[in-house]
């Protein structure tokens, strides 16, 4: 047994069947069944981290559904089939209104959550429906805690409610103000009445970056944000 020939038999015949056999069928396996699983597995991660991004960051002005709302609808066939470059250009540097979001340009997210929500915006069969889920609650009631119906809102705190969702993107939290003006203790907003204020979201001022808001909040949604605008002044 401890015949070298022998020894070197087994050896041979062990490199044999490695070559010939495993080594193929491992790479059968790793190419054929292995790689594409892991890509499909990135592929899904990355729509999941982009539907979260989007819950975060776009919904208020593309929409739950990417139906639209100030911004324009981006759930259409040309979006999804579009190059995924022209996408990233647009979506880290900007556009008109729409604001820059790669970190380098001043925005919130780096290039791989960009890639993200590329991936999620671009997905197929599209998977817009599970955006409005991953929205983040401020406050959920814990599980197994007793928590109260909530009373109904005052008028300012129901203002507060949508202006924190819907205008805090350009004017900060609490209307401290970013790339829209700061609104609390604001000279503009004490100039002019209530039907003034209404009258000025109507229009906006597009040219300058405001959007116009006529159609879309309801006159008692306008009555909320204005006494919103209004708890911003000092007494
Ligand atoms: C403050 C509002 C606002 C927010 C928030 C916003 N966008 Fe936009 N977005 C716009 C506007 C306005 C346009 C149209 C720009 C133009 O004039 O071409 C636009 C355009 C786009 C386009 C190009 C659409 C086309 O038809 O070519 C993409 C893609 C896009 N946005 C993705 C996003 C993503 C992803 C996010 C979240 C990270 C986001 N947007 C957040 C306002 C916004
Ligand atoms: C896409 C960015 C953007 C969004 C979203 C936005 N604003 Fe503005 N807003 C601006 C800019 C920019 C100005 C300054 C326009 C100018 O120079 O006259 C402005 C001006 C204003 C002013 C006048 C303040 C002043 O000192 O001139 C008020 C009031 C105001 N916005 C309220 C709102 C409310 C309420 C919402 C949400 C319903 C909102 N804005 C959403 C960008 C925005």
């Amino acid at each position: 047994m401890d015949d070298p020939f022998i020894r070197h038999k087994y050896m041979g015949l062990f490199l044999v069947f490695f070559t010939l056999i495993f080594f193929p069928t491992y790479l059968v396996w790793e190419v054929y069944l292995r790689q594409p699983q892991a890509v499909e597995e990135l592929r899904v991660q990355r729509e999941n981290k982009g539907i979260s991004l989007f819950a975060q960051y776009c919904v208020t002005c593309h929409g739950k559904l990417g139906e639209g709302f100030i911004a324009p609808p981006l759930n259409r066939e040309e979006i999804r089939t579009a190059e995924a470059e022209d996408l990233y250009k647009v979506i880290s540097r900007g556009r008109g209104a729409m604001p820059a979001w790669l970190r380098e340009e001043g925005g919130a997210l780096d290039s791989e959550d960009i890639r993200s929500l590329i991936a999620f915006i671009q997905a197929d069969p599209p998977r817009w429906a599970e955006v409005a889920g991953a929205i983040p609650t401020p406050t959920p009631c814990p599980e197994g805690q007793f928590c109260p119906t909530p009373t109904p809102e005052p008028p300012a705190v129901a203002g507060r409610r949508i202006f924190n969702s819907v205008c805090a993107v350009c004017h900060a939290f609490d209307g401290e103000g970013d790339i829209g003006p700061r609104l609390q203790d604001n000279e503009f907003v004490q100039s002019l009445t209530d039907e003034g204020l209404y009258a000025f979201l109507q229009v906006g001022r597009p040219d300058l970056g405001m959007p116009a808001w006529e159609g879309k909040f309801t006159d008692e949604e306008f009555s909320w944000i204005i006494a919103f605008l209004r708890s911003l002044q000092p007494q």
